[in-house]
């Protein structure tokens, strides 16, 4: 059958990184795998993938992140023990998970930035437009998933398209930062990106947050982008190689997003969960 090159079918999910805004905790846990409430972080993202119609997930690893293989598999004996009582609702969501998608791994060797990690899964990716989803930026929406919204909007451009939201100027040096002009309410044809930069610098208060729909030019075009911002293979300076021949669109998503990268986020997504669960 032809490959449907129109069709957002995978999603990335870079989850490599040592997670050292949270150590002790993640001295031998991944990021990826620390909870709000009893979810963990990476779940909530594929189930957001899944909502926006994609069933392969393709993550990227690394030492010690063997907590996300095993979560996203099958666990005979513990399922075996709550066979039949009340517990069983409780594993509900991620056995229709391992049930129902593919989930496929690489391992980053080598920690030299996003776009590295992204450029790293290629080989699951393969020749294709996806989504990449960071997982420690969790979004919530009480009608459409953020990645559905783009999955839409990438029917429509057939580009890649990055999500972002207004900052207070004084974070940008913590965002990869846009500018553009206006394509449509809350859409954006992207003209400049900068990773980073000092607030003097930033070429708007827009920030790119963790969700991507990258067409496959940019494995590419990530293998000719040098080293950048902190010396890393930046996904913001490929996406503006990309940017130049009109290629990428910022969207204004609808929602709400938390850094849990970060305690403060991931306190307030805590709370808000928590309350949510309350209503
Ligand atoms: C990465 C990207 C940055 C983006 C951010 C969103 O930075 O490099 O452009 O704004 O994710 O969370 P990181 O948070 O990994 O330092």
């Amino acid at each position: 059958m032809p490959k449907d090159n129109t069709k957002i079918r995978k999603c990335l999910f870079p989850a490599a990184g040592y997670g050292t805004r949270f150590l002790p905790a993640t001295k031998a846990i991944p990021k990826e795998m620390l909870p709000i409430l009893t979810k963990p972080l990476l779940q909530y993202g594929v189930e957001e993938a899944r909502e926006a119609g994609i069933d392969t997930m393709a993550i990227v690893t690394g030492r010690g992140k063997r907590a996300i293989e095993d979560h996203f598999d099958r666990s005979y004996e513990l399922e075996h023990q709550i066979n039949g009582t009340s517990k069983e609702l409780l594993m509900k969501e991620i056995r229709d998970i391992v049930k129902n998608c593919t989930i496929t791994y690489t391992r980053q060797v080598e920690m030299k930035g996003l776009g590295h990690a992204i450029l790293t899964g290629q080989t699951l990716v393969g020749d294709e437009p996806f989504a990449v989803i960071l997982a420690d930026d969790l979004c919530d929406n009480d009608g459409e998933a953020v990645l559905t919204q783009m999955v839409k909007l990438y029917e429509k451009y057939r580009c890649s398209i990055v999500a972002v939201e207004e900052i207070p100027l004084e974070d940008s040096n913590k965002y990869g930062i846009v500018a553009g002009f206006e394509e449509e309410d809350s859409v954006l044809r992207v003209t400049n990106m900068v990773e980073k930069p000092e607030s003097k610098d930033a070429p708007s208060n827009l920030a790119i947050i963790g969700r991507y729909i990258l067409t496959p030019d940019i494995f590419d075009i990530l293998e000719d982008t040098k080293p950048g911002k902190g010396g890393e293979i930046q996904i913001t300076d490929a996406l503006l190689t990309q940017a130049k021949q009109g290629g990428v669109i910022a969207y204004k998503f609808k929602g709400k997003r938390f850094d849990c990268g970060g305690v403060d986020g991931f306190v307030e997504a805590t709370n808000f969960f928590y309350n949510k669960t309350k209503e």
